[in-house]
Formats: C-alpha cells, sequence, structure tokens
C-alpha cells in the first residue's frame, strides 16, 4: 500500500476501483441496450471515475458534462446550487444516468434530479462511486452503487480536499 501522510489509510486501492468500475459498467450496459444512454458527469469529482466506467460501457452513448456549486453554509452543503456549466444539448425523451463522484447529504442531487427531470428527460438513475447514507438529508437515491462508506473525510481518485489530492489513483481517508 502507498505511503502517505495525508492519509489516515487507504480505503479502496487501484485493483478494488478498478474491478468494481468494471462490474458497475457491465450492469449499466446491461440495464441500457438499445436505450442510448446519456451519461452526465459532475465535474469536477468525477474525473477519474467517469473516464474509467465510461471504458466498461459497451452500449451507444452519448457523453456530457456539467459542473455544479453549492454554497456552503459553514461546512456543511446548504442544498443551494448553482450551474457553473450545463449541458451542451437537450436532454427531452433521453435516459440520463448522473455519474457523481459521492452522495453525501444528497442536496445537490437533489437539486440535480428535479433541474434534468423539469428539462423532460425520459428516464434519470443515479451513479456514484461512493455512497455515505449517514448523512443524508435529501431523499434520493442512487441505483448504481461503488461502495458505501462511513461518515469519514475521503480523498483520491477524484475526491478532493481544498482542491488537492483529486490525483490519487486510491482512495483515503484524509487525516485531519
Ligand atoms: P452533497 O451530497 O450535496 O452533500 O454533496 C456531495 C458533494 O460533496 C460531492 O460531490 C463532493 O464534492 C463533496 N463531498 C462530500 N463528501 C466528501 C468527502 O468525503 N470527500 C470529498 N468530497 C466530499
Amino acid at each position: 500500500m502507498p505511503e502517505n501522510p495525508v492519509l489516515e489509510r487507504v480505503l479502496f486501492s487501484e485493483q478494488q476501483l478498478a474491478g468494481r468500475v468494471a462490474e458497475l459498467g457491465r450492469e449499466i450496459s446491461a440495464d441500457y441496450r438499445g436505450k442510448l444512454p446519456l451519461f452526465v458527469g459532475i465535474l469536477r469529482g468525477c474525473i477519474l471515475f467517469y473516464s474509467d466506467l465510461m471504458k466498461n460501457i459497451s452500449v451507444d452513448c452519448n457523453m456530457d458534462f456539467m459542473c455544479l456549486s453549492s454554497y456552503a453554509g459553514g461546512t456543511a452543503s446548504t442544498g443551494q446550487v448553482r450551474t457553473m456549466l450545463d449541458l451542451r444539448e437537450s436532454i427531452k425523451g433521453r435516459h440520463v444516468v448522473i455519474v457523481e463522484d459521492i452522495v453525501d447529504t444528497g442536496l445537490t442531487l437533489e437539486y440535480l434530479m428535479g433541474n434534468l427531470k423539469n428539462r423532460g428527460a425520459a428516464s434519470i438513475e443515479i451513479c456514484c462511486l461512493l455512497d455515505k447514507p449517514c448523512n443524508r438529508k435529501a431523499d434520493v437515491h442512487p441505483k448504481y452503487v461503488g461502495f458505501t462508506v462511513e461518515n469519514e473525510f475521503v480523498i483520491g481518485y477524484g475526491l478532493d480536499y481544498n482542491e488537492l489530492y483529486r490525483n490519487l489513483p486510491y482512495i483515503g481517508v484524509f487525516r485531519k
């Protein structure tokens, strides 16, 4: 295991991530055969996960991205979200899969689900690498979940602390 002073411990190694992401890709591909899904990556946390997931999608699909910023109240998300980068095209009638790094309170995704529903998507599902259900404040239920985590702050594989550590190829618990 890699030694890294900012980590308390490694939670998921590169090999574990690769294995689980491949499984998710196979599951989603089976569910969306013939549906031309649109994979909407939520920047910036999704980038490593999104890229690895897409290599494991075996059906025709489209790719697009959004960048959202939450207005923080103290350290917690308030659910007020601003769209910094929007989708390029209409999603009317499309089968959308939102690709997110981690669902924590769920407030960001609750906002996004409402927003995308209003644009007339045929279906919307959430695929998240990590789910932290103990912190949930909104009624969101990701259909595709890589791993469930406890109430710990994690970094790496796209996840940051103060915009650092997104480039780590594994996921670990941040040492406070
Ligand atoms: P929420 O579900 O609206 O509370 O916010 C989810 C967002 O908070 C994620 O997309 C991450 O950017 C960030 N986040 C939540 N928990 C963590 C964590 O443990 N590490 C890094 N970012 C996190």
